[in-house]
């Protein structure tokens, strides 16, 4: 681990918690507060917004979405704060997650005393009203929500524990048994937002046992069950003790990436004992930022842990000193809003944790498949979590051909440094050299440097096959309309079909080696043939005649084209086209406009 430095103040320049983590491709966030409970609106203190703005890229309501705020009456709702922390993110670039529709505290004054008398149907009206309410009033613009908090009891041993004694459970709740109230509480958000995230979320389960396996078998069910649930938050409420470590919180995301849930660190804070004044000793701040580079480092190291936040902006508004008497210290910034030594070690984690590169994840640009990849074949990188915060376009070098360096990217394949179609932190486009023609396999690796050092990601061996062809999609979707022109060079489609006799190019990649060899990252400069054959095409399903099969001339090598006669007797209307190079065919679903 490297050495972090104590806290200090931010030199001109530093980089931003915000800045580090959109080279990282993940959303960094704290809670935050705005006029909720008619106090002062922290969001109208310029210090306390600009911190907020410039160091996190997301914030989550600490309390203004929920039920005491929202609900102040059984039949009036105030979503102002919740709007003016949602205004105020729009404003600022920034994510909004939201929290929480289900708990079982922090009520408003009516609603003990209404459950106290009501029947479960009433409370399970209650609750979807509250949930369709509130997820409707924010729809779009809460791309996340903890749907469901802290429903589990704290472990006693290793036994397994319970759901928690609640309203919404069995104090009288509303009807369900066991987590049945917890299920609902998902299908009636995701009613009212289907393209919300939505998490379950909880303390206490960041590392192996007894709580964690109670929420893993619930959401396993659930997952298996097909109720829409997406994730599961780790809340991250920390001390220095060493829990979670390091193995263990990455076994629980593990675990959870193999049910397809995403984990979001969602509370993020690490109490230290304080003096009088609030200070907390350089060495407890020391121990601090290990543990938050530590979270940090195996967050990065996840493909699902795809959001870190921590609980408060600075330590002003940390819940831990009114909670916890004689702690706090236990964010990234102190009372002043200057960064700590936990700011430096997120930084420093962001800054050299290595990016992952999964196999599984270098896919056909056009297709989607992944598995193997072909000499000259255009895929795509899903997951390489470091590098530039914006997309960068191709570039030609001097030579006139794509760079093989963007931005600081670069894609190895056997060493040798690929051309580059665009780079993205998180996504990059890559020609395969046709140098890896012949061989059975390929060592793939990522590297990204942010402008002081390469950092390079682990090295991914994958197949090499002659050919994997794929026809572009004309919306980039890997299927429907195709990316093909008609002999006019008309972009066929419902508005440009062609007729029986027709010719079309079809374009896609992944037709392997070009006879006569090519070079990488060259604009083809005329037509050369596809040196795996036979090359044969079905439109609707009947053979359709191959012209040409080969290099996209004034496109790039690597992309492949491919002339085609519409065959006699197809129905009018989108016709399924696809190609196969040697044994390799193209994907199913591209279609061709027929008169
Ligand atoms: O200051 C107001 C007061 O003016 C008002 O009259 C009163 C009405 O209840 O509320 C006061 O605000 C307090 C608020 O913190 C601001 O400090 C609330 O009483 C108090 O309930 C609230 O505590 C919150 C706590 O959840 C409640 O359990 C904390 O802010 C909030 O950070 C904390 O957050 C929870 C997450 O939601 C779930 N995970 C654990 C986390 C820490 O407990």
């Amino acid at each position: 681990m490297a050495v972090v430095l104590a806290g200090t103040a931010p030199l001109a320049g530093q980089t931003t918690l915000r800045q580090a983590a959109a080279v990282r491709a993940i959303p960094i966030g704290a809670a935050a507060s705005a006029d909720e409970y008619g106090s002062s609106d922290l969001l109208k203190n310029p210090a306390y917004a600009n911190l907020l703005s410039s160091q996190y890229s997301m914030l989550e309501p600490g309390n203004a979405m929920k039920w005491d705020v929202t609900q102040p009456t059984q039949t009036t709702f105030n979503f102002q704060p919740g709007d003016e922390l949602v205004a105020f993110a729009q404003a600022n670039g920034m994510r909004v997650r939201g929290h929480n529709l289900c708990w079982h505290t922090q009520f408003p004054s009516w609603l003990a005393p209404y459950a106290a008398r009501a029947t479960p149907a009433q409370m399970a009206t209650l609750l979807e009203n509250h949930i369709t309410a509130e997820v409707s009033h924010f729809k779009g613009q809460v791309f996340a929500w903890d749907v469901v908090n802290e429903a589990f009891n704290d472990p006693s041993g290793s036994a397994v524990p319970g759901l928690r004694d609640s309203i919404w459970y069995d104090q009288p709740g509303i009807g369900q048994s066991g987590t049945g109230y917890i299920e609902q509480a998902f299908r009636w958000a995701h009613a009212a937002d289907p393209n919300a995230l939505l998490f379950y979320n909880d303390y206490s389960i960041e590392g192996p046992g007894a709580k964690f396996t109670a929420v893993y078998n619930m959401v396993q069910d659930f997952v298996q069950r097909g109720v829409p649930i997406h994730g599961v938050g780790f809340e991250m409420h920390l001390m220095t003790n060493g829990y979670p470590s390091a193995a263990g919180l990455a076994q629980n995301m593990q675990q959870l990436a193999a049910l397809g849930l995403q984990v979001h660190i969602t509370e993020m804070d690490v109490r230290l004992p304080v003096d009088s004044n609030g200070n907390a000793s350089a060495a407890n701040l020391q121990a601090q930022a290990q543990v938050y580079q530590t979270i940090m480092t195996v967050c990065l190291q996840q493909p699902n842990c795809t959001a870190f936040q921590v609980w408060g902006v600075s330590y002003a508004d940390s819940w831990i000193p009114g909670f916890f008497p004689g702690y706090g210290a236990a964010l990234p910034f102190d009372k002043n809003d200057q960064p700590t030594a936990a700011f430096n070690a997120l930084v420093t984690a962001m800054q050299t944790t290595a990016p992952m590169l999964n196999a599984n994840y270098v896919v056909n640009a056009a297709g989607y498949q992944g598995g193997a990849v072909a000499p000259g074949e255009i895929v795509t990188i899903y997951g390489a979590n470091y590098g530039p915060a914006n997309l960068v376009d191709y570039q030609l070098d001097a030579s006139g051909k794509f760079s093989t360096s963007l931005a600081g990217v670069e894609v190895l394949f056997d060493g040798v440094p690929a051309p580059l179609v665009y780079a993205l932190a998180g996504q990059v486009s890559a020609i395969v050299p046709f140098g890896v023609a012949g061989k059975q396999q390929t060592a793939v690796q990522y590297q990204y440097n942010p402008g002081n050092g390469a950092v390079a990601s682990n090295t991914a061996t994958m197949p090499v096959t002659a050919a994997a062809p794929a026809i572009f999609a004309f919306d980039a979707t890997g299927s429907g309309p195709g990316a093909i022109l008609n002999v006019d060079y008309k972009v066929n489609g419902a508005s440009n079909p062609v007729a029986a006799g027709g010719v079309i190019q079809v374009f896609g990649t992944g037709g392997g080696a070009i006879v006569g060899g090519a070079t990488d990252g060259a604009l083809a400069p005329g037509a050369a043939a596809l040196a795996t054959q036979p090359v044969t095409a079905t439109i609707g399903g009947v053979a359709a005649f191959v012209g040409y099969a080969g290099a996209a001339p004034g496109l790039v090598n690597g992309a492949m084209q491919v002339n085609l006669t519409i065959p006699p007797g197809l129905a009018p209307g989108p016709q399924p086209v696809v190609i196969t190079v040697g044994t390799a065919a193209s994907q199913k679903g591209i279609t061709v406009a027929v008169k």
